[in-house]
């Protein structure tokens, strides 16, 4: 390692093998720390050895399998992960089996690729999964790509045989918008190519892999960009009376210095850096992007996981709950509307529906639909989706790292894509005043957390809801106030009527959809009532007939922007049989249930709301 550059000062740049199945990724890789030297000593003599006992051919790939585990002279090999270093930097070359480890690779920042291989069999030519990769590759903003024709020997090191491939699926990049770097004929099992150039192909004149690789630039880290840190965790000092908090995440693009003002975004919340810590590292007063930083704030500002942090004045970037999307299904069921999955973005979490398929496209000979009601496996397709709560994000020309993200069913990665617009979705006007309140908003200097422990709850807005002219809703209301408060808690219950003539009075009355902005408009200041009660640590029970899914939208938009709070801040209960709402109620409770005032207490009870037995 002599002549290497110090380790802090060292780049490293993250390239992944791409390919169809067998056509020789693991063997490029094997053959490449070999030929480079880069293996620990005797690691080669051991495996073949071993291949020798058991009777079975040698394989680059089973090398690879071996160094599993092993951290030895700079070589480390997780999964589909080996770590190798040149004497000009580091690499992260991420071995792609599949789609889905791609995706999750690209999606979460564990190893983002900003380079890739991809291999091609000589024999076979491109397959499904070559045009697939290459279409992803492209999907997701990796720009620099070399096409490794491997096998070489199979087709006798024949230059028109590579020729022939290289035309045909240089058309194929084209139509997608990419330009090769370049295409190299290889011979992965005896390293033709690899890492030192080939004596059996003399009509090829171009660079080895190990050239092409050194070759790749490392994008610049994006420090003279917007600001932008997707909030990874808030952490509570411990110290007893100290209700500060460190906010940490990694620090996409951009700078943060101390004294910067930072506003968080969907919710608007903001405040001024004070102290700045690189993990591992001393304090210090400024941080760029790459790096795993926590800072505090001078004022107490309640931030959730899931918030972009970025910087006032700075370009802002989009937050609303529609999105029109290009994105690749890997689920064995197919990707349909109407059914809800979680979208992953940055640490943003939310539901998320299939709003309406644009276009199915067939990612392997690029063939489109416009009439498809659901997207299979292993297609690529433009969406609109929409989240039940809203994300901050940018799109792809602008900063691809806050504009991918995984669709997940069950628990597992099923699809993923990139942003390619945000669509206005209703709400955006009251966001609007609500990202300008949360940022005026006058802070107390008593906390959530202190009030909460004083009453003994959480703040929450119960609403009660139900079909037009049932009276049963304000009952209830009115009962479960004097219950909880004959209880010993901190309740009230709110009617629209009292709204109606005197908050509301430059309002027309009508309710019923013949003015819709005015209805609009009520249950804006009702949100906006709740919100003030809510701060004020109260648990707060309103009524309002046949609330939908759009105005439950609107509430939370006002009460709660970011979410998703735990217990959330908002519950909804429909009262009576027959439910006609399109909105997801967290309990349905039929008039006739003569223990309605129990049942609505005991959902708080489970929700967490009421934690203190009086
Ligand atoms: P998966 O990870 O299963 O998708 O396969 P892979 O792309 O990693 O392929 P791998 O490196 O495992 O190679 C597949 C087979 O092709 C193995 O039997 C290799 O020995 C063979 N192979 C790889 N490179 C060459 C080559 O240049 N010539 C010949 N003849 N065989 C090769
Ligand atoms: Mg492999």
């Amino acid at each position: 390692m002599d002549g290497s550059k110090p380790l802090a000062a060292r780049e490293r740049l993250h390239v992944v093998i791409a390919g169809h199945v067998d056509h020789g990724k693991s063997t490029v890789i094997g053959r490449l720390l070999a030929d480079h030297g880069a293996l620990p000593d005797g690691k080669l003599e051991q495996v073949r050895a071993l291949c020798e006992r058991t009777a079975r051919p040698f394989e680059y790939a089973f090398l690879l399998d071996a160094l599993k585990d092993e951290q030895a002279q700079g070589i480390t090999i997780d999964a589909a992960r080996v770590f190798f270093k040149t004497k000009t930097r580091d690499y992260l070359l991420i071995d792609a089996p599949g789609h889905i480890e791609f995706l999750r690779n690209m999606v979460t920042g564990a190893s983002r690729a900003e380079a890739a291989l991809l291999v091609i069999d000589a024999k076979e030519g491109a397959r499904e999964n070559s045009y697939r990769h290459g279409y992803l590759l492209a999907m997701l903003g990796v720009k620099q790509l070399a096409v490794l024709i491997n096998k070489m020997d199979l087709c006798g090191y024949d230059q028109a045989t590579f020729q022939r491939i290289a035309a045909e699926y240089t058309g194929f990049l084209h139509k997608i918008g990419v330009s090769p770097t370049c295409f190299i004929p290889v011979q992965g099992r005896d390293g033709e190519n690899i890492a030192r150039r080939s004596p059996v192909m003399p009509w090829y004149h171009g660079p080895t892999v190990l050239d092409v690789i050194e070759q790749f630039h490392t994008e610049p880290p994006a420090v003279d960009r917007p600001f932008r840190m997707p909030v990874q965790d808030v952490y509570k000092f411990t110290t007893w009376g100290d209700d500060r908090r460190i906010i940490a995440g990694t620090i996409e693009s951009g700078r943060l210095r101390v004294g910067d003002e930072v506003v968080f975004l969907p919710s608007g919340k903001k405040g001024r850096c004070k102290t700045l810590e690189a993990f591992g590292r001393p304090t210090q007063t400024t941080a760029q992007a790459g790096a795993a930083v926590g800072f505090t704030l001078d004022e107490q500002v309640y931030v959730a996981r899931g918030e972009l942090a970025t910087l006032a004045g700075q370009p802002r970037p989009k937050v609303t709950t529609r999105l029109r999307v290009s994105l690749f299904w890997l689920g064995s069921q197919p990707l349909v509307p109407n059914k809800e999955y979680l979208l992953k973005l940055g640490t943003a979490r939310a539901a998320v529906r299939v709003e309406q398929i644009h276009r199915v496209v067939n990612a392997s000979d690029l063939a489109f639909r416009e009439d498809r009601a659901d997207v299979l496996r292993n297609e690529v397709a433009e969406c609109t989706l929409s989240l039940t709560r809203a994300i901050a994000f940018d799109l792809l020309d602008e900063f691809a790292g806050t504009s991918r993200f995984v669709l997940v069913d069950q628990h597992e990665i099923r699809g993923g894509g990139i942003v390619r617009q945000a669509l206005p979705d209703g709400q955006n006007e009251v966001r609007e005043r609500v990202l300008l309140r949360n940022h005026k908003w006058e802070r107390s200097n008593v906390s959530p957390e202190q009030r909460a422990e004083r009453y003994g709850q959480r703040p929450v807005l119960l609403l009660l809801t139900g079909q037009k002219g049932s009276d049963a809703r304000k009952g209830l209301a009115k009962g479960l106030e004097a219950r909880l408060f004959a209880d010993g808690r901190v309740v009230y219950y709110l009617g629209m009527g009292s709204l109606v003539y005197g908050l509301d009075a430059d309002l027309s009355e009508g309710d019923a959809g013949q003015h819709d902005h005015d209805r609009r408009e009520h249950l804006r200041r009702l949100a906006e009532v709740a919100h003030l009660l809510l701060d004020a640590g109260l648990i707060l029970i309103a009524t309002a007939a046949e609330l939908s899914r759009e105005d439950l939208d609107l509430i939370r938009v006002v009460v709660d922007p970011v979410g998703p709070a735990r217990p959330s801040l908002i519950q909804t209960v429909w009262v009576g049989t027959g439910v006609s709402t399109d909105a997801t109620c967290d309990l349905v409770l039929p008039e006739s249930t003569g223990d309605g005032i129990s049942r609505l207490k005991g959902l708080l009870q489970d929700r967490g709301i009421l934690f203190r037995a009086f």
